[in-house]
C-alpha cells in the first residue's frame, strides 16, 4: 500500500534548480534528471542536472561569499544564523521526513524520529562552536636569537570554499553533518548531493535562505558523481574537499585533489564488527544486532554487518536475531506499519541481490531472508546467515543492505585477529556484562567508533570516522573543526 504524500505537494511541484548565489536557476546547458521513488520505481520528479559550467558558477559565487560579508560578520551573529538552520529544521520535521522517505525510500518514521532530530541538533550544537574558535599564546625559544623575547599567539582561521558530497542513505543528516561545522568556522560551500536524492537538500537550501544565510556562503548543485561530482573534487578553486561515500569514489578524490593539493576528509565504507560475549545480555543483544545492521535497510557505513558471538551463546542470540529479522516489516515508507523501506535504488539492489545470490555458496545456513520481495520497488528481506566461511565476500565485502554474517568465536584472541581482519575500521560493537573485558576490547578494536552494549548512537559531540580504508579525518565533535580550519602563527618581536 502507498500513502500519497500530503505535506510535500506543494514543493514537489515547483521546479527543482541548483541553489546558487542564493537562488534556484536552471543549468546552463538546460539538462536535467530524473529522481525516483524507490518504494515504487516510479518518477518522483525532474531536477537541473549541474555540469561542469554550473559547478564552476557555484564555486564562485562560494568565493565572493567567503571574501565579503560572511567573513566580516561576527562569530556570534554567524553562530545564531546557524542556529536559527537547526531551528528550521526542527520546525519542518515532519515535511522533511516526508520528502526524504519518498526520495530514498526509508520510513518516514526513521528519518522523523532519529535522523531529523539529529540534522538539527548538529547545526544546534555547531552554532555554539562558531564562538569556540580560539588561538593560543606560545612563549617561543629561538637558539640564534640569544636575549630576543618574543610574544606569539596562533589564531584559527576558515579555509576559504569547501566542496563537500555526500551520499544517499541518510541525506539531510548527511548534509547537517558537513554544513554545520563549515558554516560555524566561516567556511563557504558548494555541496552536491548524491543523484540518487537531490530533494531535500534542495528544501535545506531555501531553508537557509529563510535562516538568513548570506547569498553564495551554500550552494548546492544536484548532479553526478563523474560529472558535477569529479569537477568539484578537481577544482582549483576549491580549497577543501569533504566527501562521504564509497571507498573506491574516495579514492579517486583523493588523486583529484592532488592537482592544488586541497585539503581532503573522506568518510568512506565498512564492515563493522558486532561482538557478543559469554557473558553478554542475550536478548539486549539480540535488539542490538537487529538495530545494527537492519537500521535504514541496513545502508548504513558503520552498519554491525559482521557478528560474532561466543559459540556458548551463538544459537541462542542467533536464532533470536533470525526471528527478530522475520518479524521486521518490510514496506513503504510513508506507511505508518513499515519497520524497513526498499532499497533506494535499481541499481544498488541489483548489487545487493548478487550478494544474497553469492551467499548460497558461502558455506554457512540462510536463516531467514535471502532473496527480494516480489513486488514493485526495490524491496529485499533482512537477512541472516549463519556460519559462511570466513573469507567469503560477503563475511569481507560491504553490502550495504540488510545483510548479516554470523560467526561463533570461543578464542578472545581469535576473535579480536578477525574483528580487525578488514580492509575497513569504522566502528564495532562489544556486548557483555564485564566492564574489564569491555575496556580491553575496545582497546583492541581498530575502530573510529566502539559502541559497548549499544549501536549506532550519533551524538552531535563524539567524533566519527574511519581507521585504515574507512577514511580520513573525523566528523561531528570539535574534531570536525580541525578540516576547515588552518592555523596561523604570529610572532611578534619584544
Ligand atoms: P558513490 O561513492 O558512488 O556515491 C557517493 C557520492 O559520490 C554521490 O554524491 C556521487 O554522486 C558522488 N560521486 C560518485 N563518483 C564520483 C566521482 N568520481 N567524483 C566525485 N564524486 C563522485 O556510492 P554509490 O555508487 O552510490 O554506492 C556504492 C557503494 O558505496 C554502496 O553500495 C556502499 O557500499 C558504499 N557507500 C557508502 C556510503 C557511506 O556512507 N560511507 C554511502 C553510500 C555508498
Ligand atoms: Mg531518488
Amino acid at each position: 500500500m502507498t500513502t500519497p504524500p500530503t505535506l510535500t505537494a506543494d514543493f514537489l511541484a515547483r521546479r527543482h534548480g541548483l541553489f546558487i548565489d542564493g537562488e534556484f536557476v536552471g543549468a546552463v546547458d538546460g539538462r536535467t534528471f530524473e529522481t525516483i521513488d524507490p518504494g515504487t520505481g516510479k518518477v518522483l520528479g525532474k531536477v537541473a542536472e549541474a555540469s561542469e559550467r554550473d559547478v564552476d558558477r557555484a564555486v564562485a559565487a562560494a568565493r565572493r561569499a567567503a571574501e565579503g560579508p560572511w567573513a566580516a560578520m561576527s562569530p556570534s551573529e554567524r553562530g545564531r544564523i546557524v542556529h536559527r538552520v537547526g531551528d528550521l529544521i526542527a520546525e519542518h520535521a515532519e515535511e522533511l521526513a516526508e520528502l526524504e522517505s519518498l526520495d530514498s525510500g526509508k520510513p518516514a518514521s526513521a528519518a522523523l524520529g532519529v535522523e531529523i532530530p539529529l540534522a538539527a541538533d548538529m547545526f544546534w550544537y555547531m552554532a555554539g562552536a562558531a564562538r569556540r574558535i580560539t588561538g593560543t599564546t606560545v612563549t617561543p625559544s629561538v637558539p640564534y636569537m640569544p636575549g630576543q623575547e618574543f610574544h606569539a599567539y596562533t589564531t584559527r582561521e576558515p579555509l576559504g570554499v569547501a566542496g563537500q558530497i555526500i551520499p544517499w542513505n541518510v541525506p539531510i543528516l548527511m548534509a547537517a553533518w558537513k554544513l554545520a561545522p563549515a558554516l560555524a568556522t566561516g567556511n563557504t560551500v558548494v555541496l552536491k548531493p548524491a543523484e540518487q536524492t537531490p530533494l531535500t537538500a534542495l528544501r535545506i537550501g531555501e531553508l537557509l535562505n529563510e535562516a538568513g544565510v548570506p547569498p553564495g556562503v551554500v550552494n548546492i548543485v544536484p548532479g553526478f558523481g563523474e560529472r558535477a561530482g569529479a569537477h568539484l573534487a578537481a577544482h582549483d578553486g576549491v580549497d577543501k574537499i569533504a566527501f562521504t561515500g564509497s571507498t573506491e569514489v574516495g579514492r579517486s578524490i583523493v588523486r583529484a585533489a592532488a592537482g592544488n593539493l586541497k585539503r581532503v576528509s573522506l568518510e568512506l565504507g565498512g564492515k563493522s564488527p558486532n561482538i557478543v560475549l559469554d557473558d553478554a545480555d542475550a536478548d539486549a543483544a539480540i535488539a542490538g544486532a537487529a538495530l545494527a545492521i537492519f537500521y535504514n535497510q541496513g545502508e548504513v557505513c558503520s552498519a554491525g554487518s559482521r557478528l560474532y558471538v561466543h559459540e556458548s551463546q551463538f544459537d541462542r542470540v542467533v536464532e533470536g536475531l533470525a526471528e527478530h529479522a522475520s518479524g521486521i516489516r518490510v514496506g513503504y515508507g510513508l506507511d505508518p506499519d513499515t519497520d524497513m523501506g526498499p532499497l533506494v535504488s535499481a541499481e544498488h539492489f541489483d548489487r545487493v541481490r548478487r550478494y544474497l545470490d553469492l551467499s548460497k555458496d558461502s558455506g554457512g545456513r540462510t536463516l531467514t531472508g535471502g532473496s527480494a520481495l516480489d513486488r514493485d520497488g526495490y524491496y529485499v528481506q533482512p537477512s541472516v546467515i549463519a556460519r559462511p566461511d570466513r573469507d567469503h565476500p560477503i563475511v569481507r565485502e560491504e553490502i550495504f543492505g540488510p545483510v548479516v554474517t554470523a560467526l561463533p568465536f570461543s578464542d578472545i584472541d581469535d576473535l579480536a585477529a578477525q574483528a580487525n581482519d578488514t580492509v575497513y575500521g569504522l566502528a564495532a560493537g562489544v556486548w557483555t556484562r564485564d566492564l574489564s573485558k569491555a575496556h580491553r576490547l575496545a582497546k583492541r578494536l581498530k575502530a573510529g567508533t566502539v559502541h559497548v552494549n549499544t549501536y549506532h548512537v550519533f551524538g552531535s559531540e563524539l567524533p566519527f570516522g574511519g581507521y585504515k580504508q574507512s577514511g580520513w579525518g573525523r566528523e561531528k565533535g570539535d574534531a570536525v573543526l580541525e578540516q576547515y580550519l588552518e592555523t596561523k602563527s604570529v610572532v611578534v618581536a619584544l
